[in-house]
């Protein structure tokens, strides 16, 4: 880390400042690395910007996971690139770097397709990024997405307390990353690489700063969060569970979510944290995919309809309010109207309160894409309109089914008007509340009086003109 910021020189600072745009695409864990690495930036000079015109350094961090999210980074790099033009007519530099994803999948490819890039830096190798930096300060394009072979969660160090900005009161934590699992759609375990926990003393020191900066929730991340695994200060294993369980114990730090979970690695402990832990929200992110067993070994999901139906029972068992929410592809190859009908049936069988459906999209390297029975553009289309016609449903008659509730609410913000403030149910849907209620930070008790289509009303929140009301 060091050596990087000598070639740089002295940090700037004042209006003088070097300034970093970062834009996000794709999951959280994308969120968290660009904090991250804003605060990694912020050590060395770089102060944030939220205008693109403005910035030094641009870095867009990017997803691969259909091919629309990959081509998307293209066209912004074709704008960069005038703006990169325009710059160089001033006399100014501008220096554009791509990470994440795409960085990770493309990597010399975008090089060559993309004239305005310095920099391609992949997911695993972002405590390399300020060596990487001041090798393209010395007017080298720099591509650094070698498999890390060394613990990245150890050489990118955690954000120290005076770094952490910005965050809120909801943050993120990665606490695992990359995937073993091997669904035969997917692009991730390419591109975050082999499943690598993070350790225990790691994760409660960075909730520990992230609680004294004043977050109240956190969301534990990892592509397969659930297979978290580490050991605790006596040596003895411990998984997703325990680690909940510890961090349930930090005083101030009064939520706690994970995301995303695969049902194989859903275990005992785990479902027990959630009968036992009131900070452990009863929301459970639990992707299934498709309803029918074919297709389910066809994505190689190592699990069929009936054990998640099976699963879902133990967990509701555990957690009888839990709300659940799921993601579904439709149009994998092979799949019938049969199989399809399969899929709507387990939804109507589950009852989601939020989900995420995408068409199948063929990524290269994945063994989806050269499967044989591809299904028709047409078809993915009409499937997905029919499913997501049902999620709605299902998500609509579970924001009613809040009418007349009480519930905590953790408040996030201020709202649009005056007197409104901006909080979220243990469900995670936003709930718009009277400032009555209490501070940002506070967890408020409100009745819900009324659904709007992507929030909850509390009690005394619609209290104020109409005009007002039709606009929030
Ligand atoms: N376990 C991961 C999943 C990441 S991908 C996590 O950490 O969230 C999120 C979702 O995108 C998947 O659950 C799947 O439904 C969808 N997806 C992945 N690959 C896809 C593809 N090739 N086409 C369409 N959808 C895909
Ligand atoms: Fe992708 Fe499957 Fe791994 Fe999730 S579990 S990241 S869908 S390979
Ligand atoms: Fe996209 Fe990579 Fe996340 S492909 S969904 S940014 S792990």
């Amino acid at each position: 880390m060091t050596e990087g910021r000598d070639d740089r020189g002295v940090a700037q600072t004042g209006s003088n400042a070097r300034k970093v745009f970062i834009k996000t695409y794709g999951c959280q864990m994308n969120v968290y690395d660009s904090q991250r690495m804003g605060d990694a930036l912020g050590s060395d000079g770089y102060q944030p910007t939220e205008t693109m015109e403005d910035a030094d350094l641009i870095l867009l961090n990017t997803c691969h996971i259909r091919e629309k999210a990959a081509e998307k980074i293209y066209s912004e790099l074709g704008r960069i690139r005038l703006l990169k033009a325009e710059r160089a007519n001033e006399g100014r530099e501008l220096r554009v770097g791509v990470a994440g994803c795409v960085a990770q999948a493309e990597g010399h490819e975008i090089i060559a397709r993309a004239p305005a890039v310095d920099l391609v830096i992949g997911p695993q190798t972002y405590h390399r990024l300020p060596q990487a930096l001041a090798k393209v300060a010395r007017g080298e394009r720099v591509v650094d997405i070698d498999h890390a072979v060394e613990d990245k969660f150890d050489h990118l160090p955690a954000s120290q307390a005076g770094q952490i900005r910005g965050r809120g009161v909801a943050a993120f934590l990665t606490v695992q990353e990359g995937c073993d699992k091997f669904c035969t759609f997917c692009v991730v375990p390419y591109t975050r690489g082999a499943e690598v926990s993070r350790p225990l003393a790691q994760i409660l020191e960075e909730a520990r700063r992230l609680v004294a900066a004043g977050v109240r929730e956190i969301t534990l991340l990892g592509q397969n969060v659930n297979a978290w695994e580490s050991s605790d200060a006596q040596g003895r294993a411990i998984g997703l569970g325990g680690l909940v369980r510890q961090l349930a114990e930090i005083p101030n730090l009064l939520r706690l979510r994970y995301t995303t979970s695969h049902p194989r690695d859903m275990d005992d402990a785990l479902i027990a944290a959630h009968r036992d832990l009131p900070a452990l929200m009863p929301y459970l992110h639990l992707p299934v995919q498709s309803g029918s067993d074919r297709i389910l070994k066809a994505m190689n999901r190592r699990h069929t309809a009936a054990d998640y139906l099976r699963l879902l029972d133990r967990i509701r068992a555990a957690r009888p309010d839990i709300a659940l929410s799921g993601d579904f592809i439709v149009g994998f190859p092979g799949e019938t109207d049969a199989d399809f009908e399969d899929t709507l049936t387990l939804i109507r069988e589950v009852g989601y309160a939020s989900a995420f459906s995408f068409k199948y999209s063929p990524r290269p390297g994945t063994p989806g894409a050269t499967m044989e029975g591809h299904v028709d553009e047409g078809v993915k289309d009409e499937r997905l309109q029919h499913l997501q016609a049902l999620l709605r449903d299902q998500q609509a008659a579970f924001a009613r089914a809040q009418v007349g509730r009480r519930m905590p609410v953790l408040i996030e913000k201020h709202g649009r008007h005056p007197g409104q403030m901006i909080g979220r149910s243990p469900f995670l849907i936003p709930v718009v509340l009277p400032a009555s209620a209490g501070a940002i930070g506070a967890v408020a008790e409100v009745r819900i009086e009324s659904v709007r289509p992507n929030s909850l009303m509390a009690e005394g929140a619609e209290a104020m003109p109409e005009a007002m009301r039709l606009r929030a």
